[in-house]
């Protein structure tokens, strides 16, 4: 592993690259790679893009408005490169992986998620006339020996990537054809860099992958040292008590009863699980290819709930999936009143080209029915994140504080075990204490609490 600071190194003499995350979590950390890769070629991170001699958008296919929103920000990019000679312009990421020669038209350097090693010799390549592109998926690369420069503000939490890849065949997805083949990452690597980060006082870690569930590590010695999710996840809460534990994004048909069972033995490893639906009609499950229905997932939440009763429970929705029927919207609906989620990301459905819902099922319902369904769902999960808050008043929560609340600097903000987000009056402490609180009021996307002990 390159054991450098992990934080970024300020050198004013060195080149400055200046990069833009756009995306998931994971391409959050892929950024923190990318720096990592690059301060070792001899370059150091600006936040100020007027500075830099390399401009990089870390990109995301997953809907087509984060496409066009990078189309967008290359025009602005494009405007340095007029300002100033020898500015370079590079697309990263999974939109990299996705369009290719067509990105290369417009900008010097074209890179996938499995590129990244081969950045500096990109970079050096590049002249007027010939951009460089590397866009080759690889089916063993996990970054495992590259320690991330993390770029987050407060030094408190942190992501690990812990898997790339998607085996899954999610009808409407991407991201198996952007990021390619599943495989899991030396589980050692992971503890190692859990160590480092709480030495450095981070106090959160959140395990990352599409479906961590499926993490499984094969050790080619000896089959008995083969490690699974839970067994990993056992791992790193054993670093210490003080380290809390996350992990995302689990998928129903993987998760099992050894992960909820070794959630509940630890009291480091969050109560928060983000278990996403797309659907509550197992018609519209069946033709996503989730591999679940509608009675699997929510036997799921019933056992979750049963081992650890104060699991926080998150999802994720899509409305107007190809074919989805009036009674298919109200399935996703009533599912959601069932399970009461804290929160939800939504989105409407956005057909992606090369995927197999693209490919078999026309994307016919109209613009105007699936917004009004995705509008009818965001007011619902916004009643639904009030029920669940409203659960919450009278309890005393352990809260991790992230720093001081955006609103009223005399209080802090920070996340109880369950994620979800606390306010509180602030008695000195910093970004990284742990404190307990009691919840007094709420409102959908927060919990206010006051002072014991
Ligand atoms: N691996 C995760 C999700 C990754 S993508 C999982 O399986 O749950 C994050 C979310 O984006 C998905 O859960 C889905 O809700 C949404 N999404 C993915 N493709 C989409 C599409 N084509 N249109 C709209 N939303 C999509
Ligand atoms: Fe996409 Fe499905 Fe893989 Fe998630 S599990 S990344 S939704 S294919
Ligand atoms: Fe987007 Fe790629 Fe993540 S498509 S959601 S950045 S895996």
């Amino acid at each position: 592993m390159n054991t450098h600071d992990i934080r970024p190194i300020t050198d004013p003499s060195r080149p400055k690259v200046y990069i833009e995350t756009y995306g998931c979590q994971m391409n959050v950390n892929d950024s923190e790679v990318i720096l990592s890769i690059l301060q070792d070629a001899g370059y150091a991170l600006t936040e100020d893009i007027e500075q830099a001699s390399v401009i990089l958008a870390n990109t995301c296919s997953i809907r087509d408005n984060a496409e066009q929103r990078i189309w967008g920000r290359i025009d602005q990019f494009k405007l340095q490169k007029r300002k100033r000679n020898g500015v370079v312009i590079g697309i990263v990421g999974c939109m990299a992986e996705r369009l290719k020669d067509k990105l290369l038209e417009a900008v010097d350097l074209v890179a996938g998620p499995d590129a990244y090693r081969s950045l500096p010799q990109l970079l050096a390549a590049i002249t007027p006339s010939e951009p460089q592109i590397n866009v080759l998926l690889s089916h063993e690369e996990t970054y495992a020996d590259i320690s991330p420069v993390r770029m987050d503000r407060n030094g408190v939490s942190a992501f690990i990537s812990i898997m790339r890849g998607c085996n899954n065949v999610c009808s409407y997805c991407v991201v198996p054809y952007t990021r390619g083949k599943e495989r899991s990452r030396d589980p050692y690597t992971i503890v190692r860099e859990a160590e480092q980060l709480f030495a450095n006082g981070y106090k959160e870690v959140t395990l990352l992958g599409q479906n961590v569930d499926s993490y499984y590590w094969k050790d080619e010695d000896n089959a008995d040292r083969n490690v699974n999710f839970a067994q990993l996840l056992e791992m790193v809460a054993k670093i210490s008590p003080e380290l809390r534990v996350r992990f995302s994004t689990s998928h129903p048909k993987d998760i099992s009863d050894e992960v909820i069972y070794t959630m509940a033995m630890y009291e480091n490893i969050c109560r928060h699980i983000h278990l996403p639906v797309q659907s509550g009609s197992s018609v519209m499950l069946e033709k996503m290819r989730r591999k679940y229905d509608r009675e699997w997932y929510l036997e799921r939440v019933a056992k979750i709930r049963s081992v650890i009763p104060d699991c926080g429970l998150t999802t994720d929705v899509i409305a107007g999936f190809c074919g989805e029927t009036e009674q298919d919207h109200k399935d996703t609906l009533s599912l959601m009143e069932q399970v009461v989620f804290d929160s939800a990301f939504m989105f409407a459905y956005s057909e992606r080209p090369g995927t197999l819902a693209s490919r078999r099922y026309p994307d016919d319902i109209p613009y105007e029915v699936k917004t009004a369904r995705l509008n009818e769902i965001i007011a619902l999960q916004g009643r639904m994140s009030l029920k669940s808050n409203e659960k919450e008043i009278g309890k005393v929560l352990k809260v991790l504080v992230e720093g001081p609340s955006k609103k009223n600097p005399d209080e802090l903000c920070g996340r109880a075990s369950s994620n979800k987000m606390c306010v509180f009056p602030s008695r000195g402490e910093k970004a990284g204490d742990y404190c307990e609180v009691k919840v007094t009021a709420v409102t959908s996307a927060t919990l206010l609490c006051e002072r014991i002990g």
